[in-house]
């Protein structure tokens, strides 16, 4: 059954059940909804729809799922790798006005929360509270925690903390039915029939609506201390980051900057006040952190002595708030600043950590062989590697005709690797074509058929993570 165009009638319908103020078809609206983060990628919606409840929710899915017409939930659109972009028109899902932090349960270290509240603005609420939630993407300051579920995101310090994955209990959904569900139960063990709460994790709005979350917490951490570590050469900086694991430290971020990654934020930022001397080609930027600063000094002084083996320039050592938060600024802003300097792809790879050479040489390896140019950073000590591929030289005819075959072969020498072909972002719009890289057609045909029990129409998210349907 084909997906349908919207109608006249249909408004009419969805300003029965939201207000009119709630049904968006003018120009702006459609355009702001017309991409997300991912490269310049522009699909227009034909409405976007901002509703307030999970009944609203329910009762436009359910419409939407008798008349086939496309769903495409969006968070804040930081995405990139297309997730919410609405490839099929149809509507945009527009979550802004689930806004609320719910309940903040400190006896349980549990919160609940609505999807559309922005992931900083409820890691400084829970700290308010003593508490501590870790997941902590590039973005945000302006990504929605209903995003990071979708997307299952990672950040800085899924090293030490884990991913978003590792923090959802519970989840209330929407199916595209109009059902409305509890996937699980706001418990730390949970051995009751199949994960659904897991399955909606990382779906990227294929599966259901998310309207609910419940996330565990942690108690907040005292103190953390932050070190920027320049090397000549910038396998050894991949080298390194596994050196530190042996020797019995686990930093609560690992992060490894490759030298333009540097030198472009800066720029990018206008921050003058870090030089990057001439034969520096890397960066290591690690953060400790724990309850005890003697012992965070201690560890410290042991790694950047440990480092000593490399070749590393002057460590600059941070341990003031205005320290720490431009270094941090700096990091954050590294993808903001290459999609300022040129049209560029962003891949996602990940392989076991201690492979992380590997990849790096792997990337330039078939840098030289294509004649594209790579700037690569990212979560160095998760093997995750943010591979940047900036057009620079190559001709247009090349950057649309050869540059994917150039992909398949670094996704392929990735999977060979024991990794995969996205860590955090997702795979959305952009890397669905590379799907069969990473698994076969028993594996894909599973993940289909699972697609399928839960959106037999596919009017939820179409054109996402297959090929097909
Ligand atoms: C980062 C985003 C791009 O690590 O994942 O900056
Ligand atoms: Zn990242």
């Amino acid at each position: 059954m084909a997906l349908q165009r919207l109608l006249p009638s249909d408004l009419g319908f969805f300003t029965e059940i939201l207000s009119e103020k709630y049904v968006l078809t003018d120009h702006e609206h459609l355009l702001r909804c017309a991409s997300d983060q991912t490269e310049d990628l522009c699909f227009m919606p034909e409405v976007v729809l901002q509703p307030g409840s999970t009944t609203e929710v329910s009762a436009i899915l359910k419409y939407c799922n008798e008349r086939l017409l496309p769903v495409t939930p969006r968070g804040a659109g930081t995405g990139l790798s297309g997730g919410a972009l609405p490839v099929f028109g149809g509507i945009v899902l527009d979550m802004r006005r689930f806004d609320k932090i719910l309940n903040i349960d400190n006896r349980n270290f549990q919160v609940t929360t609505e999807p559309g509240v922005i992931t900083q603005v409820l890691q400084e609420t829970l700290r308010a509270e003593g508490l501590f939630y870790p997941p902590d993407p590039a973005s945000k300051g302006s990504c929605f925690i209903g995003g990071n579920v979708s997307e299952n995101s990672g950040g800085p310090r899924a090293v030490k903390y884990g991913v978003v994955k590792d923090y959802v209990l519970n989840l209330e959904v929407v199916l595209p039915n109009g059902e409305i569900i509890w996937t699980g139960a706001n418990v730390l063990k949970n051995a009751t029939g199949y994960n659904l709460t897991q399955l909606i994790v990382g779906s990227e709005g294929t599966l259901a609506v998310i309207t609910k979350i419940v996330l565990r917490l942690i108690p907040a951490v005292q103190h953390d201390l932050t070190l920027l570590v320049p090397f000549r050469s910038a396998e050894d900086a991949c080298r390194a980051v596994n050196e530190i694991f042996l020797a019995g430290y686990t930093p609560s971020a690992l992060e490894f900057m490759e030298r333009d990654a540097l030198d472009w934020v800066l720029r990018f930022v206008g921050n003058s006040t870090i030089a990057v001397p001439d034969d520096i080609q890397a960066h290591l930027l690690i953060e400790l952190d724990g309850n005890d600063m003697d012992a965070l000094f201690r560890d410290a002084g042991a790694i950047s002595d440990l480092l000593q083996r490399f070749d590393t320039g002057e460590i600059l050592f941070a341990d003031t708030y205005e320290q720490k938060q431009m270094l941090w600024n700096l990091r954050r802003k590294v993808g903001e600043a290459v999609k300022s300097n040129s049209v560029y792809k962003e891949e996602d790879t990940v392989v076991p950590r201690a492979l992380l050479p590997d990849l790096l040489r792997t990337v330039k390896e078939i840098g030289v062989r294509y004649g594209f140019r790579s700037v690569c950073y990212g979560h160095a000590g998760d093997g995750n590697l943010h591979v940047n591929i900036v057009r620079g030289e190559m001709s247009q005819h090349d950057w649309d005709n050869r540059l994917t075959e150039g992909i398949r072969e670094l996704f392929g020498a990735v999977v060979r690797m024991g990794g995969t072909i996205s860590g955090e972002h997702g795979i959305g719009w952009v890397q669905k074509d590379y799907m069969d890289i990473a698994f076969n057609p028993v594996q894909l045909d599973l993940m289909k058929q699972i697609r399928t029990i839960f959106d037999p129409n596919g009017i939820l998210n179409p054109g996402k993570i297959f090929k097909s349907k």
